[in-house]
């Protein structure tokens, strides 16, 4: 096929060349964007005198059959293109010759796509940030489920202190949070039209960037014309705060595969959400959650493509830029799958309360408890922290735990001890009297989850 920039040239591209060259086989999916951008821009031509009436009109309706033709399946990518502007164009002046040439007046690819980029990632910030919330909805009711459910907390890995369920769950939560304000933020700075920027310097037609941008539904335009087709760091934001989260949900599957495991038994994954293996009778595996933690890797990696793609690249555009796309959009489909599957698996587990409740039971988890009633009685926590890892030697030299040792073994430690003690440290009263905010009582529970139902109206 002819290029459309041919003129210039005396022999046709070789075939490698164009195959090397040409972004349609992943560019194609912003046919959407790019056909609604061309509209507003023939638009915007019409409206200043740039080109006729007549000509912005016919040229606005058939890219408008266009657009339907290709969402009806009557229009396939032809996928010899350079890319999907080329293509769009190419077929507009198929279907209406001459005036189809006139769409590209003051405008060059390097701002068509930087613009299309824009539109599409907008999108689908949008649809990522819904799923976000939705997955903040099943933690939610998750823990409103498990408010009671006492487990162990660990740090090391080893158990620490007890906790519940739901403040375990709501630490994910609140992570979320974050996420999503990272997509919402990505998209504020994200929404410039940087169409007018045309090739890097604008043009001498008497434009109207605003108007475009304002049809388009942007907040502005990018001020400057190079830094408009120059940067994708609106492409770095998106991919970090993919990162983030995939970095988030990576740590949560990394928790269910252990509790997953024989050695916890504190959940079970529901039977659709597993899988089994091609030789061992009896396994159930936690797939989903590995290959969330294997694909987390993935992003990372379209990240530090981004990043890299850009850090040496002079101003304005340069082809290396078309890598972007690739980049972005593994970081976003990935991303996404990965949201669509951890949804029903986390909201279809049944949790193991009563192996919980086990773990938490014996391991010393109520120790700092033990320190704590005796500062209560008046004790320094530093002796009282000392006093207690003896008794706790004492318990395991001797096979047994704090709530069998009997008060008169308690009181040739320290006399402050009093029959009053089993109480304290007895696991309900550890978990459920840390009423500190932030903490595993029920009150600071209900407190995060009502916070965090604002967060999920808004
Ligand atoms: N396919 C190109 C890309 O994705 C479009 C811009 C091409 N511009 C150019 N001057 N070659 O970046």
């Amino acid at each position: 096929m002819a290029k459309m920039w041919a003129g210039r040239f005396q022999s046709e591209e070789k075939k490698e060349v164009n195959d090397f060259n040409s972004s349609i086989s992943f560019d194609s999916r912003m046919y959407k964007e790019d056909i609604t951008g061309s509209i507003a821009h023939a638009t915007m031509l019409g409206a200043k005198g740039i080109i006729s009436k007549e000509d912005s009109k016919l040229i606005v309706e058939t890219l408008g059959e266009i657009l339907s033709d290709i969402e009806e399946g009557k229009l396939e990518f032809d996928m010899e293109a350079e890319d999907i502007h080329m293509f769009v164009e190419a077929e507009l002046t198929k279907r209406i010759g001459d005036v189809g040439k006139r769409l590209h007046t003051s405008r060059s690819r390097n701002d068509q796509v930087a613009l299309d980029i824009r539109l599409y990632l907008r999108n689908v910030a949008g649809v990522t940030a819904n799923k976000i919330k939705d997955l903040l909805k099943v933690l939610v009711k998750l823990a409103e489920n498990n408010k009671k459910t006492i487990m162990p907390g660990y740090t090391h890995l080893q158990r620490a202190q007890p906790i519940t369920l739901a403040n375990h769950l709501l630490a994910y939560a609140f992570m979320l949070e974050r996420d999503l304000g990272r997509f919402n933020d990505a998209v504020k700075r994200m929404n410039y039209s940087p169409l007018g920027s045309c090739a890097l310097a604008g043009t001498t037609y008497d434009i109207d960037r605003e108007m475009v941008a304002k049809q388009l539904q942007f907040d502005g335009i990018v001020r400057n014309s190079l830094d408009g087709v120059s940067d994708r760091d609106f492409c770095v934001e998106l991919a970090s705060a993919s990162s983030i989260l995939m970095m988030h949900l990576s740590r949560l599957s990394e928790e269910i595969i252990m509790w997953c495991s024989w050695e916890f038994k504190f959940i079970e994954l529901d039977d659709a959400y597993s899988t089994g293996s091609s030789i061992m009778p009896q396994k159930k595996n936690p797939d989903i959650c590995e290959l969330i933690r294997g694909k987390t890797g993935r992003v990372y990696g379209d990240l530090i493509t981004l990043l890299t793609m850009l850090k040496g690249l002079p101003l304005a555009y340069n082809k290396d830029m078309q890598e972007d796309k690739e980049a972005i959009f593994d970081a976003l489909d990935t991303l996404n799958m990965c949201l669509d599957i951890i949804n029903p698996m986390l909201d279809t587990m049944k949790v193991n309360s009563e192996n919980m409740y086990k773990a938490a039971q014996r391991g010393f988890i109520n120790a700092t408890d033990l320190a704590d009633y005796l500062v209560k009685k008046g004790m320094a926590f530093r002796s009282a922290y000392k006093i207690s890892g003896s008794i706790v030697y004492y318990c395991i030299s001797n096979n047994t735990v704090l709530e069998e040792l009997s008060i008169d073994k308690y009181k040739e430690f320290s006399d402050l001890f009093d029959n009053d003690l089993y109480e304290y440290i007895n696991l309900e009263n550890c978990t459920f009297k840390r009423t500190s905010k932030g903490a595993s009582s029920i009150d600071s529970v209900n407190e995060e989850i009502s916070y965090l139902k604002k967060v999920i109206e808004g």
